[in-house]
Order: C-alpha cells, then sequence, then structure tokens
C-alpha cells in the first residue's frame, strides 16, 4: 500500500498551501481534515466552536482523522489541532509518514496576521497566542517522522519532503 503524507503544525504553518502542491506534483489525492469538518457541520470553524464548543469540533475532527487514516496515497493537511488528541496521531502514523512543518513566530504571524476566520486568532496579542500554542504543543509535534522548516520557497520545501517521503517508503517496503 502507498503510505500518506500527512502534514501537522501550528496555524500558519502551511499545511494546506503546501499540502495542495505536494498532491499536484505527486498525483496523491488532497485531503484537508478542516475542510471536511465545514463540509460534515455545513458552518465555518468559526461558528462551530462558537455555537457548538472547541470540545464538539474536536470530536469531529477525530471521527474524520479516524477515516482518512483508512485511506492510502494521499496528502492529509490537518488542523493544528490534531495531535491534541493521541489516538489521531496513532492512526495518522499507522497509514502515513508525518511532518512537522514548522517556521518562526514572526513567519507565523505574517502568514495569519488578518485571518478573520481561525477562533483560536481572535485577540489582540496573535503572536503571543501562537508563541504559547507552539511551546504547549511542541512535544506533540515532534511525535511525526520529520521535522521541515518551512522558511524557505514553498518549492523548495516541497521537494524535500517528497524526497523524504521516497526514501522512507522505499526503505520501511525492503524491510
Ligand atoms: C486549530 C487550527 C485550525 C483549526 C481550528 C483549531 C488549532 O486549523 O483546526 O481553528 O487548534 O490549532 P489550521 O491549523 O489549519 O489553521
Amino acid at each position: 500500500m502507498a503510505k500518506n503524507i500527512v502534514l501537522i503544525g501550528i496555524m500558519g504553518s502551511g499545511k494546506t498551501t503546501l499540502g495542495k502542491i505536494i498532491a499536484e506534483k505527486t498525483g496523491m489525492e488532497f485531503i484537508d481534515t478542516d475542510e471536511m469538518v465545514i463540509q460534515r457541520v455545513g458552518k465555518q470553524i468559526g461558528e462551530i466552536f462558537e455555537e457548538h464548543g472547541e470540545a464538539y469540533f474536536r470530536d469531529i475532527e477525530a471521527e474524520i482523522v479516524e477515516e482518512v487514516s483508512k485511506k492510502e496515497n494521499c496528502v492529509i493537511s490537518t488542523g493544528g489541532g490534531v495531535v491534541l488528541r493521541d489516538e489521531n496521531v496513532d492512526s495518522l502514523k499507522r497509514t502515513g509518514v508525518m511532518f512537522f512543518l514548522t517556521a518562526s513566530p514572526m513567519t507565523l504571524w505574517e502568514r495569519v496576521k488578518g485571518d478573520k476566520l481561525r477562533p483560536l486568532l481572535k485577540g489582540d496579542n496573535v503572536i503571543g497566542v501562537l508563541k504559547r500554542v507552539l511551546t504547549a504543543r511542541l512535544p506533540l509535534y515532534e511525535q511525526a517522522d520529520y521535522t521541515i522548516n518551512t522558511e524557505n520557497s514553498p518549492e523548495k520545501t516541497v521537494e524535500a519532503i517528497i524526497k523524504l517521503y521516497t526514501k522512507h517508503t522505499s526503505l520501511s517496503s525492503q524491510e
């Protein structure tokens, strides 16, 4: 079976942008778990948080993760908080090679500033929130197979991910 490419990381780390390019280059199917939650509930993520609470969002997210983990040959872009549940990480890693995308708090802030759709970034001190969330989740994100710095151009970053994925999957097929 062809393993998935799974992208994790904080908001603004480039999961969706890079995931789409990887899918285009490799011919793999692109899946965005946030987008699937939006489709399933029929509401934007901000509305889901406001009307039903974060726990409800996390339940739907976990349900979707379980489903997409059964697929193969896909590029799976996840929501930044997917690592908060161990079972999500376990399922995604079972059928995929996991990449933790990261960048400096300043770069993350540049990418997400002015974004009105992310409920966790609603307040004034966005860079403070990003730093706090990144520090708190770092041990969880570090469960990924590889950590990728996304400060380079998207093309270079994508190239690095595809190279590591190819090497990883050809090594594990020899086991
Ligand atoms: C979240 C990140 C968001 C989205 C939700 C919660 C988080 O996804 O799932 O707003 O907890 O970090 P992105 O990382 O794609 O922005």
